[in-house]
Formats: structure tokens, sequence, C-alpha cells
């Protein structure tokens, strides 16, 4: 079992990796500047693992910090969750979205190196793939951002990539996520998106506990069965165990892993709202509103890979995915901030 730093740990997929951590014995200390997260969520991850783990406040951009929680910590790996993720907020300020994740990253990678830590787990996304050339997407497809979020993953990729070209001894796990959904089985942990989402899920289960009117569906005139949008949909613990397993394969041999994390299925748009419907007994009302600039019609993994390397597949599915997500969301109508009545 091992010592692990974990940058991002407070946000919504951190969270939920660190209690899968804990749970398979790792002792971690979470490195996140709460940007978009509360200290609420690394209280509740202590309570479902029934552990505790070490927090520092701190920005990935401060290598005094990170040289300080990486010797403290006495890590022997990193798990990089740190990083800005609203792609229309990277259209209009670009210029932060590389400062905190392509600046923030070198100086993570740079940090560990001086300490002599070089096994790293960084969130990738399926963005990278841009407007897919054929489906299911394996990871061998062509990498094209469309907008500077996905510019930053594709930097840091390469990066990445270069880093281990230049030193071997690196061990480094690119996990390109799909779409993450759902919460932990507790209800203690989920999504809690500042302001109005810009994702599917947390809208749709919003809108189901009554706190936004109805959903606009953006578009139903592409080429899919229904003319809504197809993602694929993950649970974000089975995400959270893909961690696990990348982590364990690194530290079994060095190299330079690159898997997608998906299912392999894809949902529609209108699926996803019946689905949460269904395991909410609430109605989601919707409206078709004209197509958000960027999206793409379909996009699914192929998780062949990440089963033959990591011995990972997803196992839960759309059910699960909603009636989790619905739990977090009923018992924590406003997520983590406790409003007074
Ligand atoms: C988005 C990002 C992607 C990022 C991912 C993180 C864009 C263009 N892409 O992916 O880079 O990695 O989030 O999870 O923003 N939809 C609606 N109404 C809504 C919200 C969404 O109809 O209020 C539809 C979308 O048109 C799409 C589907 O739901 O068809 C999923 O959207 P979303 O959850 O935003 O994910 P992606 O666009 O796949």
């Amino acid at each position: 079992m091992s010592k692990i730093l974990v940058t991002g740990g407070a946000g919504y997929i951190g969270s939920h990796t660190c209690v899968e951590l804990l749970g398979a014995g790792h002792e971690i200390t979470v490195f996140d500047n709460l940007c978009n997260s509360q200290p609420e969520a690394l209280a509740r991850v202590q309570r479902i693992a029934d552990k505790s783990l070490h927090f520092v406040q701190g920005d990935i951009r401060d290598r005094v910090a990170l040289l300080q929680a990486l010797r403290t910590s006495g890590a022997t790996a990193v798990i990089h969750f740190a990083g800005l993720k609203a792609v229309g907020d990277s259209v209009k300020d670009p210029l932060s979205y590389y400062d905190n994740n392509v600046v923030g990253t070198a100086c993570l990678l740079s940090a560990m190196a001086e300490c002599g830590v070089k096994t790293l787990v960084f969130s990738s996304s399926a963005t990278v793939y841009g407007d897919p050339q054929f489906l299911p997407l394996t990871e061998d497809h062509r990498l094209c951002a469309t907008n500077p979020y996905g510019q930053t993953k594709l930097v840091i990729e390469g990066m990445l990539q270069d880093l281990y070209r230049s030193d071997p001894d690196w061990r480094i796990g690119i996990l390109r996520y799909f779409n993450p959904v759902g919460a932990h089985v507790s209800g203690l942990i989920g999504e809690d998106p500042q302001g109005p989402p810009n994702n599917l899920l947390p809208f749709v289960a919003q809108v189901a506990v009554g706190r936004r009117a109805f959903l606009s569906v953006w578009g139903d005139d592409y080429d899919t069965p229904d003319g809504t949008g197809v993602r694929d949909y993950i649970h974000v613990v089975d995400l959270a165990q893909g961690h696990v397993k990348a982590l364990a394969r690194l530290q079994a041999q060095a190299q330079c892993l690159v898997v997608n994390l998906g299912t392999g299925i894809g949902y529609s748009v209108l699926d996803m709202v019946r689905a949460f419907e269904q395991a909410s007994g609430k109605p989601v009302p919707y409206k078709v509103a004209p197509r958000r600039s960027g999206d793409v019609a379909s996009n699914y993994a192929d998780p062949t890979l990440a089963f033959e390397q990591l011995g990972w597949r997803a196992e839960r599915g759309l059910e699960t995915m909603c009636a989790d997500a619905w739990r977090w969301q009923n018992a924590n109508p406003n997520g983590y901030t406790v409003v007074a009545n």
C-alpha cells in the first residue's frame, strides 16, 4: 500500500477516487486550492471510508507548496485531477486554462522530478478525439481539439509522452474519461456544480429536484436514433476504480499507458431524461432548443484496451447511475452548501 498525493482530490471525480484509494488501503494527501470544491467533500470522504486523509490547501502552480506537500506526505505517486474543465469558460478565458492546466501540470511534473516521484495518473478526456472519424473510439483515433479546454488536455498528453521518452523511469497513466455521472451509493458525495450546470446529468437532477423549471435539449436533429446527442455515460465510482487499477498497473511496470475509461454504450439525451424520471419518480420537463455549438452527434468509447491493460471494466449500468445521482441530489439539493431556511 502506498502514499499518494491527489491533486484536485476535493472535486467530483477526485473525491470519489479518494474513497476508493482509502478503501484499497492507500494513505492519501489531497492537494487542492478549493477553487471549485468544498472541504466538506473531504469530511464526507473520510466518513464513508472510515479512515482519515491529509489535506493541504494549495495551488499546483505554487512550486514551493508542491515540493513541501510531496516531501511531507512521503508520496511515491501522484493522481492529478486538479484543473479547470468548463468548455465555455475556456473559450472566453483561454489564458486561465493554459495557466491552470498546462503551466500547473508542468510545475507539478518538475516538482515531482525534483523529489524523485515518477509515477503519475492523469485525468484526460474523450474531448481529445474531437469530432469522431469512427465509432467506437479507440485510443489510436486521431487527436484534435475543438476548444481551448480540449487543447490543454492535448498539450498535457504531449508533455507527458515527451517526458516518458526523455526518461523511461517515469510511470505515466493517461486516462481518457468519457462522461462521468452518478454519485457514491451513500448519497454523501456527488457532483456539486457552482452556478447553472454545463453538463447534462447535473442539470437533469436539478430539474427533478425542483431547482430548475425545465431542461433545454440542445438539438433533436442529429443523425442519431432519436435525433438527440449520444454519449458514453460512465458511473463515477467505476471511473474512480479505474484509477486504482491504473495505479497498480504502473506500480507493477514502468510505462506510458493511454486508455479510454468508458462503458462502450451510447445513450441519447432523451434516454437519460427517461431513465432519470424512472429513478427519481419525478417528471423532468424539457424543451427542444437549438444545437450547442461544438457538440457532436455521437461519442462513445471502445473500452477494450482498459480491460486488457488494467483488468478494468465499468460495472454499473444506467439505472444505477441515475439512482445514485438522484440519491445525492435529493439528500443534498444545494450540494455541499447548507442553506439556512
Ligand atoms: C462536455 C464537454 C467535454 C467535457 C465533458 C465533461 C462540450 C462541448 N464538451 O461533454 O469537453 O470533457 O463535458 O463531462 O461542452 N445537453 C443538453 N442540455 C443540457 C446539457 C447537455 O441537451 O443542458 C446535451 C448535449 O448537447 C450533449 C449531451 O447532453 O448531447 C451531453 O452533454 P454534456 O454533459 O455537456 O457532455 P459533453 O458535451 O459530451
